[in-house]
């Protein structure tokens, strides 16, 4: 009977959770309101292109614990709210060559900045691949301003990042899939979705798919949504990006985890951002 492996982080597998169907638990059925603003937690899944594994999409914040929940819906409580704020003056600031801020081109950032964060990934003509937030910042930096392209999850890249996405709080994801060659980076991503790695031999399935809902330790199991990132976690104090929690899940498979904004873990953004399209952003969410 020893066949029961130890995650590294010292979580039961799969297996034994399987096998105790008591820890299955349905998330919690609330309606979530931040400053005012109803966020869509719950949605009818998309249905275009075909093969969607559930009939609604549901949020990572349904799935958390009342304090964890609660702090999100309080924007004054929400740490995450402070990255946002850093990101702001980041927007107002000149920097580079040509002397100039994102703002001294973009003047009303919640005007022009609305709903932008909800439509990422999308096709980059230039780069020909999906382009993200993160790496569209570093464009502008790099074109726009002659300043340098952020480090990967370097602060001010994140917090800007939180900035961009908090101005389309609420504002339902919804990804063009129309674009150039998007629909072969769906593909892709769907691939690396359903493929077992590790030493655990884990995919993203087995945990956000089969096991949604049951218990990992005391992580409850969400659909693995996207919609909050960069997202506050408890467990770190600080804002995580969406490739780090991305390189997180696969390291816990014991696999190899990639390079961020590597052709995979962009093939991965693409294919998670329509998975859960039709919620709310809710950037910076907050999770343990
Ligand atoms: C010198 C002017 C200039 C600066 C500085 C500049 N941009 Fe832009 N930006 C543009 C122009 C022009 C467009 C529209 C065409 C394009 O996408 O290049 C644009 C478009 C955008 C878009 C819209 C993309 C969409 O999906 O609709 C975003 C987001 C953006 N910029 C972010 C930034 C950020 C963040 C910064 C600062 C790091 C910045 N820009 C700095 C000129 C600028
Ligand atoms: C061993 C199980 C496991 C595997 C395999 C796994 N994850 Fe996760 N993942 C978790 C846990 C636990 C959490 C935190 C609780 C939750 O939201 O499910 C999480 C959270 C996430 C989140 C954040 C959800 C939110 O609401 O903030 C995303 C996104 C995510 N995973 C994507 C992936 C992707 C993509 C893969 C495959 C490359 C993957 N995960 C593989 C266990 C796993």
């Amino acid at each position: 009977m020893k066949k029961t492996a130890i995650l590294l982080t010292g979580v039961v597998t799969l297996t034994t959770l399987a096998l105790a169907p008591r820890v299955l638990a349905d998330p919690v059925d609330e309606a979530l309101t931040i400053d005012g603003q109803e966020i869509i937690t719950t949605a009818p899944a998309p249905t275009e292109p075909e093969g969607h594994p559930f009939d609604e999409v549901r949020s990572g914040w349904l799935y958390r614990e009342p304090d964890t929940r609660s702090m999100e819906a309080d924007s004054f409580e929400n740490p995450g709210m402070l990255a946002v704020e850093r990101g702001e003056e980041i927007w107002n600031t000149a920097e580079g060559e040509a002397g100039q801020s994102c703002a001294s081109c973009h003047e009303d950032a919640s005007e022009f900045l609305k709903g932008v964060g909800a439509s990422y990934p999308k096709w980059d003509e230039a780069s020909g691949k999906p382009i993200n937030i993160e790496l569209f910042i570093n464009k502008h930096r790099e074109e726009k301003m002659g300043a340098e392209a952020y480090k990967f999850d370097e602060d001010a890249q994140k917090d800007l990042t939180a900035f961009i996405k908090n101005q389309s709080l609420g504002i339902p994801v919804e990804i063009d899939l129309s674009e150039g060659d998007m629909m072969s980076w769906w593909e892709e991503g769907k691939e690396r979705y359903y493929l077992r790695t590790g030493q655990l031999n884990l995919s993203c399935a087995t945990c956000h798919e089969q096991n949604n809902g049951r218990y990992i330790r005391a992580d409850h199991l969400s659909q693995g949504n996207t919609n909050g990132f960069p997202t506050y976690r408890l467990k770190q104090g600080a804002l995580v990006s969406l490739h780090n929690r991305f390189r997180g899940c696969i390291r816990d498979t014991r696999a190899e985890f990639p390079d961020a904004f590597s052709d995979e873990l962009m093939a991965l953004e693409v294919y998670t951002a329509w998975r859960g399209g039709g919620l709310s952003v809710e950037t910076p969410a907050v999770r343990q």
